[in-house]
């Protein structure tokens, strides 16, 4: 079968043959359908984030996947069932008690308890078969195959949230107004859910890019205002845009992350969920504390999602607007086509590569 990996010492994917594999008990065999990219995969790739599986030389990559049940085995799902799966899987001496709580998103990044299938410790999705835990399949409407591999970054954003709502639960919290950092797939598709029901009056996006741009029109469409990082930068919000009683940050710059501090209004919030390499820069860290006191700010860092998440955000794709789907996803392509799929333009927002297709039970 046909599988997309990274090999040791190389910085592009390719495409290699590999064995079908067989399902242990518990395990179902799935055909994955499409299987998307995100930002998290570039940096995969380039070896500035996760690892490759232990003695291994390759790595299959992919974790936002969807496919269908072909093999249940010995899983209660059904044949022919559309599936999500989840990303993390357990080790083999780990503290599996994370998983069987059903929150392995909350498990120590360092502990060793868990692998992330195609980002670090054990292949990923983007293969023609993949097999998984009957615990890690998430089943979806039949009628959500094609936009699936949408679900597992959306998941993200609703487990995001999810510690946003919790950190502010304590009091009568009633935000405003939100800014998303970042204009690539998790920002907009962040976007798109804030923008759902009228949680928000007024909605900001910022970039760093020159008009015209698809994820502007895109923002701007969305009822949004777009705010260039060049001239407002985070720690201007407040004076140049507003204060913001929520702040979500999917840029990865890790002055973003320092800036919400400022950025944010008094009893604001801000979600942290860049995965940046170790950068340093000099702070006033006095005032940085001062103001999380003296307006009662929150951080929330967060990061993966786990099956009741991924149900969710099923859920909340569905709610979506259609041509919101349509703008976000530029290009869905075959296995030979990687340069497309795996592209970082200003006109590539999110792709998946199809590696099978979809044949109603
Ligand atoms: P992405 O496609 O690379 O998007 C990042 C966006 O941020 C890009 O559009 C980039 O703009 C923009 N940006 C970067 N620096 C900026 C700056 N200084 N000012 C304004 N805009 C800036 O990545 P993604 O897939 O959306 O993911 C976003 C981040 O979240 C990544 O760091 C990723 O690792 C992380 N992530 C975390 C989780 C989690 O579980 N915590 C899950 C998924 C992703 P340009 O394109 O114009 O450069
Ligand atoms: C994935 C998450 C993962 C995180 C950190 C994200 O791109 O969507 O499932 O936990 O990267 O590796
Ligand atoms: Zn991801």
């Amino acid at each position: 079968m046909k599988a997309v990996v990274v090999q040791r010492g190389e910085r592009k994917p390719r495409v290699v043959d590999r064995p079908r594999p067989v399902s242990d008990p518990g395990e179902a065999l799935v055909r994955i359908l499409r299987v998307g990219v995100d930002g998290t995969d570039r940096e995969v790739i380039r070896g500035a984030h996760g690892g490759f599986p232990a003695d291994a030389d390759e790595m299959v990559l992919g974790h936002e996947a969807v496919g269908v049940v072909v093999e249940p085995n010995d899983t209660d799902l059904a044949m022919g069932q559309a599936v999500v799966p989840t990303v993390r899987s357990p080790t083999t001496d780990g503290d599996r008690s994370w998983f069987d709580r059903g929150e392995s998103d909350m498990a120590p990044w360092d502990a060793g308890d868990f692998h992330e299938r195609g980002i670090t410790g054990a292949d990923g999705y983007m293969a023609e078969y993949v097999t998984c835990p009957a615990r890690a399949l998430v089943p979806i409407p039949d009628d959500q195959v094609a936009e699936g591999f949408l679900v597992e970054p959306l998941s993200i954003s609703v487990k995001a949230l999810e510690q946003v709502s919790a950190a502010r639960s304590a009091f009568d919290w009633r935000p405003e107004s939100a800014i998303v950092l970042g204009n690539g797939s998790l920002g907009l598709l962040t976007l798109g859910l804030l923008n759902v029901g009228d949680r928000f009056d007024r909605l900001y996006c910022l970039g760093r890019r020159d008009r015209p741009d698809p994820s502007i029109e895109i923002i701007e469409d969305l009822g949004a205002t777009y705010v260039d990082s060049r001239e407002t930068p985070v720690a201007a919000l407040p004076d140049k845009v507003e204060p913001m009683d929520l702040v979500f940050e999917a840029t990865g710059s890790p002055r973003h992350a320092v800036e919400t501090v400022e950025a944010l209004a008094a009893g604001g919030v801000g979600a942290l969920l860049g995965v940046p390499e170790d950068g340093e820069m000099e702070i006033d860290a006095g005032r940085l504390h001062r103001k999380m006191v003296l307006d009662n700010k929150a951080l929330v860092g967060s990061v993966n999602s786990n099956s009741g998440h991924l149900a969710t955000a099923s859920d909340r794709l569905a709610d979506l607007p259609e041509w919101l789907v349509e703008r976000v996803v530029t290009g869905i392509y075959p296995p030979e086509r990687l340069d497309a799929a795996f592209a970082d333009d200003d006109t590539t927002i999110k792709t998946a590569v199809e590696l099978g297709e979809y044949e109603k039970r």
